[in-house]
């Protein structure tokens, strides 16, 4: 699995034996094996997982206490330059430069990623804007922006250089459904011949053209396959079941509602059981979705709660 014999991930980002501690004693990341190669790589996990810290060691501005990572086989620690020119990286919370306008954020940008030819540069910030839909407001101050096109400067900064390996941290947060669906669009057209790794509270964020996701949970990997296997591994663990209106606190432990609507007298609940216990005349539902699934694998684990505070939507 981990031990980089994937095929093609000597293409790819290979994470090998990484642990960090933070000063002050949080062990955030307990020993990560990952082999990631070319297309979209989900990296799932509630808050505290440890995702934005493995995404920060592999863009090379955190170095990890222990273990190793290589980009298209250079080390993030010794190889730094030559493993910035080829990513790109949209973090969590993307937005300073608030007194500077869209183009020279990315004039910045571009030139710190190493696009040093000016009219290249030019025209790649162009392309760019035109990509992400912010053509318009080249010129707008970052502080004018509404939070959405703030996101979509962030994701215009990690791409302008056309990097082939692509890192964004909870990239779709504070946009609106519609500007979901393009960023989702965008991404599955860049993986088909970039490396992707991509870190979402919101599994559906996905999409179909994710290959291979993996869970962080507690700073180690709990679940490394394909959507199809996390969604095998929830089989009869995701029901619908009608409930007294005051019956949600006598569900059998384990059990997460996921959804509940009025149904007559009683409460229709969508609901993941842990265990694979159920209440009375529950129906398994035939095709969860992955963020039932994701649900499902976490309550399986006692973590049913921490799993449900990061569903949005
Ligand atoms: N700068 C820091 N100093 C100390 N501890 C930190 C720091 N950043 C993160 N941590 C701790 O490291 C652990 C992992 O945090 P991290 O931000 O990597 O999680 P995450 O999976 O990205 O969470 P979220 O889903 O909330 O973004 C947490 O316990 C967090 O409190
Ligand atoms: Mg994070």
């Amino acid at each position: 699995m981990s031990d980089g014999t994937v095929r093609g991930v000597e293409e790819g980002i290979v994470v090998e034996g990484i642990r960090h501690r933070y000063p002050g004693g949080n062990l955030a990341l307990d020993g990560v094996d990952l082999a990631i190669g070319r297309g979209l790589f989900g990296l799932l996990g509630p808050n505290g997982a440890g995702k934005s810290t493995l995404m920060r060691i592999v863009c090379t501005l955190l170095v990890p206490s222990g273990g190793r990572v290589r980009v298209l086989g250079h080390d993030v620690v010794r190889e730094r330059a030559a493993v910035r020119r080829l990513l790109g990286y949209l973090p969590q919370e993307f937005g300073a430069w608030r007194k500077l306008r869209v183009a020279e954020v990315l004039e910045l940008l571009a030139r710190l990623s190493g696009l040093h030819d000016p009219r290249v540069r030019r025209a790649r910030i162009a392309e760019i804007l035109e990509r992400v839909g912010l053509a318009g407001v080249a010129d707008r101050k970052v502080k004018a922006l509404s939070g959405g096109m703030v996101r979509r400067l962030g994701v215009a900064q990690a791409l302008v250089h056309d990097p082939e390996v692509i890192v964004v941290d909870e990239p779709t947060v504070g946009l609106d459904p519609e500007e979901r669906i393009r960023f989702r669009q965008m991404m599955a057209d860049l993986g088909e011949d970039r490396v992707i790794l991509l870190s979402t509270h919101i599994v559906a964020d996905l999409g179909s053209s994710c290959r291979d996701i993996a869970i962080l949970d507690e700073g180690k990997v709990v679940f490394r396959g394909s959507p199809g296997e996390l969604l095998e591994s929830a089989r009869g663990r995701v029901f619908e079941a009608v409930i007294p209106v005051d019956g949600e606190a006598r569900l059998p432990a384990g059990v997460e509602v996921i959804s509940r609507t009025p149904d007559g007298v009683g409460l229709r609940i969508r609901a993941v059981s842990g265990e694979g216990e159920m209440p009375p005349g529950a129906e398994p539902v035939p095709e969860p979705t992955l963020e039932e699934a994701y649900l499902a694998f976490m309550a399986r684990r006692g973590r049913a709660h921490l799993a449900a505070a990061g569903v949005e939507a």
